[in-house]
């Protein structure tokens, strides 16, 4: 059985005292019950602080983003290593805000998957379609495209450490989410697509919902065989609201 992953993605919120109580309130409040795990990914200045924090407890730190090149003149950037050696564990790589705002292609998001891996960290794979592709019923074009750059470059086996999370961008910090159906169909055709190459890992791969997820409707979406687990934005940033949705996912 998949383990669920709740993961927030705290975007660029926060500040030193916000993420003390943040962290504090979710350390604290980890309901009781197995089968699940619990992620925070704080923006970049704050991995350190919160690595720290979360010594000694069972909640996983992860970056949100991370470079493409091992080291080097590449000002501004944060290679895979450093992040590694902060304690990271995981790393988001392709949210839409980075393929939208920053340029990032599914050719550049293949290669900080792949520089991701070679530093020991697990990518979280964000795919996802915008409200006009899925209207105009390309959805899953949009996400095979998305899927494939990163098969082809990295290879099905790279998939045995990484996380798929699938994010509508119509959903994302609308209040609109999708159905557990709408969500369900998505995670079930990326599973189909991994297992044409090899069916035993694509049963093994979490595939995470992510847009506009919340206590209220985590358990539906959690209940759909091929949804494990959520990346979380807004609902993230208060620990009661990241906690209501890790009691839906634990296993009593
Ligand atoms: P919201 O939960 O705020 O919709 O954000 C989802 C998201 O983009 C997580 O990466």
């Amino acid at each position: 059985m998949r383990e669920i992953l709740v993961a927030g993605n705290w975007k660029m919120n926060g500040s030193t005292a916000a993420n003390a109580a943040l962290i504090s309130g979710i350390v604290s409040g980890v309901p009781e019950g197995s089968g699940f795990r619990l992620l925070v990914c704080p923006p970049l200045p704050y991995l350190a602080p919160v690595a720290e924090q979360l010594t000694g407890s069972n909640v996983a730190l992860g970056a949100q983003n991370v470079s493409e090149h091992e080291a080097g003149a590449f000002t501004g950037e944060t290679a895979a290593s450093m992040l590694k050696d902060l304690g990271c564990e995981y790393v988001i790589v392709g949210h839409s805000e980075r393929r939208a705002m920053y340029g990032e292609t599914s050719a550049i998001v293949a290669a900080k998957f792949q520089a991701a891996q070679a530093a020991g960290l697990k990518p979280i794979l964000c795919v996802g379609e915008t409200l006009a592709e899925r209207e105009s019923g390309t959805t899953e074009k949009v996400i095979n495209e998305q899927l494939d750059a990163v098969l082809e470059s990295a290879g099905i086996d790279a998939f045995a450490s990484a996380v798929i999370a699938y994010e509508p961008v119509w959903a994302i910090g609308t209040g609109m989410t999708a159905t557990p159906e709408q969500a369900e169909d998505v995670h079930r055709h990326i599973r189909a697509r991994l297992a044409k190459r090899n069916a035993d890992l694509a049963s093994r791969v979490q595939i995470l919902y992510g847009g506009s997820m919340k206590g209220e409707n985590a358990a539906g979406l959690l209940s759909m065989p091929d949804i494990d687990g959520g990346l979380i934005g807004g609902a993230s940033l208060k620990a009661s609201d990241f906690l209501a949705i890790a009691k839906a996912a634990a296993r009593t």
